[in-house]
């Protein structure tokens, strides 16, 4: 079907391509009778728009677009979780991409920021309709400038869905420790892609459209993150803690993940003194 908009076929380069994947994956698992995840603006955005999903990317295969909508869905939940308690907070969604959470989780009253590269943006502004409270900001989440655009006595919620592992370690060490240092308050939820993952995506063949997902700089092993906290600064103060995203739905769907096991499956709680800290 040709795009709403009388604009020729999406050709996105490299990373922004990594967000139409991942909604490919998402509107598959969300059509099913069983999904873990609805996503009706998903549905519909890849039913409207004009990109050759199956030749690029191959069929949808259902683990792994079960897999990437148990993603969001711990997403949601930790977004959900914010805005019961802070109903007037504001989302970062750091990489947005083409993601759908706005349609998901908001309350009608909190502010939203999404940051991405310029062309995703577009992409964005093109595709999903515009959102009230949502506000985009097009540049790399890497020089900062989007901290400019938040301000540090909001309740905060910075979420990075699917974003750090395209950055070198450098960068994602300079990214944690400007938001822990001027975003004090805020909590940051992360995933991360253990170092195997990298490895076996880096050996795969090409999909027969020729899609083959970028490098992922920036890989790290649970182990390591519970042996040496300092593997990622969390700057000084104690209230600004680093969550490292947990897969921990109570329920069977929830440990076809645990055994895929892509992502690390682990919890750091903030830690405060007198309260020991759970992991699991
Ligand atoms: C795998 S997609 C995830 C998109 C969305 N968060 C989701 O889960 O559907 C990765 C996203 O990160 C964005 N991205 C990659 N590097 C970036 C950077 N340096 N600054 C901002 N966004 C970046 C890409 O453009 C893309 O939209």
């Amino acid at each position: 079907m040709p795009a709403p908009d009388g604009q020729p076929e999406l050709a996105p380069s490299a990373l922004p391509e990594t967000a139409l994947w991942t909604l490919y994956h998402r509107a598959a698992e969300a059509r099913r009778p069983d999904t873990v995840l609805r996503d009706p603006q998903a549905v519909a955005l890849v039913d409207r728009i004009d990109f050759p999903f199956v030749d690029r990317f191959g069929p949808a295969q259902p683990t792994v677009a079960r897999l990437q909508a148990l993603r969001a869905g711990v997403f949601d939940r930790e977004v959900t979780d914010f805005l019961t308690r802070s109903p007037r907070g504001t989302v970062v969604c750091l990489g947005e991409g083409l993601e759908t959470q706005y349609w998901r989780t908001d309350n009608g009253r909190a502010r939203w920021l999404g940051v991405d590269l310029p062309e995703a943006v577009a992409l964005r502004e093109r595709l999903l309709p515009a959102a009230p409270r949502h506000r985009l900001l097009a540049g790399s989440v890497t020089d900062h400038a989007w901290l400019d655009e938040v301000d540090p006595g909001d309740d905060l919620l910075i979420t990075a869905e699917g974003l750090l592992m395209y950055l070198q370690p450098t960068e994602v060490r300079a990214l944690v420790a400007a938001c822990a240092a001027r975003l004090p308050r805020a909590t940051f939820v992360f995933d991360a892609v253990p170092h195997w993952f990298n490895r076996l995506a880096e050996a795969a063949a090409k999909r027969p459209g020729g899609y083959q997902p970028p490098r992922m700089p920036w890989t790290i092993g649970s182990r390591s993150l519970l042996a040496d906290p300092r593997t990622v600064p969390l700057g000084a103060r104690r209230t600004w803690f680093l969550r490292v995203l947990a897969l921990d739905l109570p329920d069977r769907r929830a440990r076809l993940v645990r055994s895929f096991g892509p992502l690390d499956l682990l919890r750091r709680r903030p830690a405060h003194p007198g309260r020991p800290r759970r992991q699991g």
